[in-house]
């Protein structure tokens, strides 16, 4: 469950409400920069599970820096970009070790980001980029896992092809999830949250289907609901 709101008291209602129906919180850039770190705190405080979603993207001595500081404070999962290269993500995934055995805490898990669900094949031509969105997300997949990274961020489109390529244990976590009754809004590879699933995703990510809801718990609730019984 993304919680793209823009305060930390927001985040902490939403949180309240929504704990037992959502497995994990997704703390994003916009509640990240504005409530800052004290929020993934808070949150593993009321004993949430976060997913920090910064998606580092810098040189790699930088990334290790960054990826070291947001380690300390507790998140289950971080992402870096892939678009970063091999050096970059190896470094991510070398700082998140050496840092969480410095400080004897559960090591996050390092997942990469692929290409952003926001893009479609004719944006990513228009990006001057030849060649299918899928083998993109497919090599830099089999990248992460030469990385030492436990997974990639993409879209459900490619999650079949993903799992195949990189096996079971690989985490594969989708955002671009619209259930049939809501809009798809500024994401364009998308697919329900059962046809996620079914694709070999294990975590999928919602939030404006949830967030922008009149009845947030309803919407998760119904989330779950299509969700119950699927392969995954
Ligand atoms: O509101 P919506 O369900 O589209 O939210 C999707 C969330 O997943 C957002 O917080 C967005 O930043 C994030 N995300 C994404 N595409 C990626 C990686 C993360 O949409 N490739």
């Amino acid at each position: 469950m993304a919680l793209d709101v823009s305060t930390g008291e927001k985040a902490l209602e939403l949180a309240d409400r929504l704990k037992p129906c959502a497995g994990m919180f997704k703390v994003g850039m916009e509640l990240f920069y504005s409530a800052g770190g004290d929020i993934v705190k808070e949150l593993k405080n009321k004993g949430c599970r976060v997913f920090l979603d910064l998606k580092l993207h810098d040189i790699p001595n930088t990334v290790a820096g960054a990826a070291r500081a947001i380690t300390g404070l507790g998140p289950d999962i971080i992402n870096v970009h892939a678009a970063g290269g091999p050096g970059m993500m190896r470094s991510a995934a070398e700082a998140v070790r050496d840092e969480a055995e410095r400080k004897k805490i559960a090591r996050p898990l390092v997942i990469a980001v692929t290409v952003l669900t926001s893009i479609d094949q004719k944006t990513f031509h228009e990006m001057g980029i030849n060649g299918k969105i899928e083998d993109f997300v497919v090599s830099w997949s089999e990248m992460a896992v030469e990385c030492g990274l436990d997974g990639v961020v993409a879209s459900p489109a490619e999650a079949s092809m993903i799992r195949k390529a990189c096996g079971d244990k690989f985490v594969i976590v989708t955002p671009g999830v619209r259930p049939a009754w809501s809009g798809a809004g500024d994401q364009k590879r998308i697919a329900t949250p059962s046809g996620a699933i079914s694709a070999g995703a294990t975590y999928i990510v919602v939030g404006r289907p949830i967030t922008g809801s009149a009845d947030p718990l309803g919407a998760a609730g119904k989330i779950i609901e299509e969700i119950k019984g699927c392969a995954g």
